[in-house]
C-alpha cells in the first residue's frame, strides 16, 4: 500500500531545535535558571508526549519543578476521554489565575486532546484569559517556535487546526523513569467507536517507520531500560500505512531480536485486529511479556454493534481461548464501559458473564461519559445515574473477587520479577512487577530498581501480591 502518512521533514525539526537554542540564549541571561512544570493527565500516550515537551524545554535551558509558584513555564497536557478528566483540568487551570497574579511573567500553556476540541478551545479563549498558549497534539512538534514567539512578543497563541496528523522524528526526550520507557509506534485512530473522542482529536492512524522504532529501542536497551511499552491507540493495525509490508507481529519479532535483557509490552490492542499470528508471535518471542490488554467494552452483541466495535462477544471469547491455549499464564486486562446509551441492565449482565468466563486479572471500568461530537453523545440515554452506578458497583465487586482469587493463586510460587521502585512503607521497601505486570510488594532483601530477581510470593490481596527475594 502506498504510504500516505506525512513525516515532518528533518529541516523543520532542526528549525525547532534552533528555536530551542534561541530561547536558551534568552534564558541564559536570566538571573536564575528558569524552571518548568509539566503536568500530565490521561493516558500513556500523553505521558510520552510530555516527555517530549520536557525534552524541548531542557534544550531551551529549563530545569523542572512540581511547584507552580516556582515555574516560569507551566504546561498542562490534557485529556478529553471523559468529562471528569476535563473538569479536573479546567478546575486546575482556572486556579492558576491566582498564581499568575503573583507571577505575571509566567507562561501558561494548555495542550493535548482536550484543547483540540473546538468548543473547549473557545471556552479557554473567552474565559481563561490567563492562558497564553493553547495547542493540540498535532502542533506539539512546534512547541519551541511557539514558546520562542511568546517570550519575545507577549500575546496569546492558539494552534489547534484540525488535521489528519503527521509523524515527527528526532524530538529530544527527557524520560521520567530509568527502568520503564514508553515508545510510541503509531498515532491516531481510524476506528470511530461511537463513544470515543480520540479519532477526532488525534487524527488518522499513522505508523512510525520500523527503522526509527528499532533504533529508539536499541538505544533504550543500551541505556539499561528493562521494560519497554509500545504505544498506540490501536497497535494491532500497525504498518497498514507503510510502504513495505510489515504488521504488528512482524514488528514485535524484530524488536525481540534486539540484544539485551528487557521486556516488551504494548497497548492498546483492538479485538477485531488481534490475530492468531500475533498470539503465536507473543508466545514465541521470549522478551514479549505474557500480558495482553484487550478492551471489550461491553458483553452484549447489540450494544457492541451500536458502539461500532466491529466484533461480537463470541469472536472476543474465541480469541481469548486461542491465546490462553498458547500462553496459559497470560495476564489479561480489559476496558469496560457501563451505561452506554440504551444499554439495559439485562444487557449489562452479559458483560458480567464475560468476566466470569475470561477471568481477567484486572479491569479498567468506566461509566459512559458523553463526548460532544461523537455519535453516542446524541443517542437516547434513558437509564438513571443511580441504576448505572448500581451496575458499575456490581461490576467492580465481581472483578474484585476475581482479582483476589487470581492473585491468591500466585502464593507459594517463585517468579522472575523486575524490581521497579522503592516504597515509603518500611514493611515493603521495594516494588517489583511479575512478567505479566502484577505489582509485587517486596519485604526485605536488597535490590536496585532495574534488576530482574526471583521473588517468592507469600501473600496477596485484590490489588497486589506480596513477596520476598530469594
Ligand atoms: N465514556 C466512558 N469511557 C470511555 N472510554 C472511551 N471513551 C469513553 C467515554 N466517552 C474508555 C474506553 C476506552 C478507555 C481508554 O476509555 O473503555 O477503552
Ligand atoms: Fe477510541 Fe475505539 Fe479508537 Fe480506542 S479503538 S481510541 S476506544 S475509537
Amino acid at each position: 500500500m502506498e504510504r500516505t502518512t506525512t513525516i515532518i521533514p528533518q529541516e523543520d525539526i532542526q528549525a525547532q531545535l534552533a528555536h530551542c537554542q534561541a530561547v536558551a540564549q534568552l534564558t541564559a541571561q536570566w538571573p536564575e535558571r528558569p524552571l518548568a512544570f509539566v503536568d500530565t493527565y490521561g493516558c500513556q500516550q500523553n505521558e510520552a508526549d510530555s516527555e517530549r515537551l520536557r525534552g524541548y524545554l531542557e534544550q531551551m535551558g529549563f530545569g523542572f519543578t512540581q511547584d507552580e509558584e516556582q515555574a516560569r513555564v507551566i504546561v498542562i497536557n490534557t485529556c478529553a476521554i471523559r468529562e471528569h478528566a476535563e473538569q479536573r483540568v479546567l478546575g486546575n487551570a482556572g486556579a492558576l489565575v491566582h498564581v499568575k497574579r503573583r507571577h505575571p511573567e509566567q507562561l501558561i500553556c494548555l495542550c493535548g486532546c482536550m484543547v483540540q476540541q473546538p468548543q473547549t478551545a473557545q471556552k479557554i479563549r473567552e474565559s481563561y484569559r490567563h492562558v497564553d498558549l493553547v495547542f493540540g497534539p498535532h502542533a506539539l512538534w512546534k512547541f519551541p517556535e511557539m514558546v520562542h514567539a511568546l517570550l519575545t512578543h507577549r500575546g496569546r497563541r492558539f494552534s489547534i487546526e484540525d488535521e489528519a496528523g503527521s509523524i515527527a522524528e528526532g524530538i529530544p526526550v527527557v524520560r521520567q523513569d530509568s527502568v520503564k520507557a514508553w515508545v510510541s509506534i503509531m498515532y491516531g485512530c481510524n476506528n470511530f467507536c461511537a463513544y470515543c473522542i480520540v479519532p477526532y482529536v488525534r487524527g488518522r492512524e499513522r505508523s512510525r517507520r520500523p527503522e526509527d522504532i528499532l533504533a529508539e529501542i536499541r538505544q533504550l536497551a543500551d541505556e539499561g531500560y528493562k521494560d519497554i511499552t509500545l504505544l498506540g491507540q490501536n497497535v494491532n493495525s500497525y504498518g497498514k500505512d507503510l510502504e513495505e509490508p510489515m504488521d504488528f507481529a512482524d514488528l514485535l519479532e524484530r524488536i525481540n531480536e534486539i540484544p539485551g535483557e528487557f521486556l516488551i509490552r504494548f497497548m492498546t490492542s483492538h479485538p477485531k485486529d488481534a490475530t492468531q499470528k500475533l498470539f503465536e508471535t507473543m508466545a514465541r518471542c521470549e522478551k514479549v511479556a505474557p500480558a495482553l490488554h484487550l478492551p471489550f467494552q461491553a458483553g452484549n452483541d447489540r450494544v457492541l454493534k451500536v458502539m461500532n466495535r466491529r466484533h461480537t462477544r463470541a469472536q472476543y471469547l474465541e480469541k481469548i481461548q486461542a491465546l490462553k491455549a498458547l500462553i496459559p499464564d497470560i495476564v489479561l486486562t480489559s476496558d469496560i464501559i457501563v451505561g452506554f446509551p440504551g444499554e439495559t441492565t439485562q444487557e449489562f449482565e452479559d458483560t458480567l458473564k464475560v468476566l466470569e468466563e475470561v477471568r481477567f486479572d484486572a479491569l479498567f471500568t468506566f461509566i459512559f461519559s458523553p463526548r460532544k461530537g461523537t455519535p453516542a453523545a446524541a443517542m437516547d440515554d434513558p437509564m438513571s445515574r443511580e441504576e448505572k452506578l448500581q451496575n458499575f458497583n456490581r461490576l467492580t465487586a465481581l472483578q474484585d473477587s476475581i482479582s483476589e482469587e487470581k492473585h491468591r493463586a500466585y502464593v507459594g510460587k517463585t517468579l522472575r520479577c523486575l524490581v521497579d521502585g522503592r516504597s515509603d512503607d518500611p514493611r515493603w521497601p521495594l516494588t517489583a512487577r511479575t512478567p505479566g505486570n502484577r505489582l509485587v510488594r517486596i519485604a526485605g532483601g536488597d535490590a536496585a530498581p532495574g534488576q530482574f530477581r526471583d521473588a517468592r510470593i507469600t501473600g496477596a490481596n485484590k490489588w497486589s501480591l506480596f513477596g520476598e527475594l530469594v
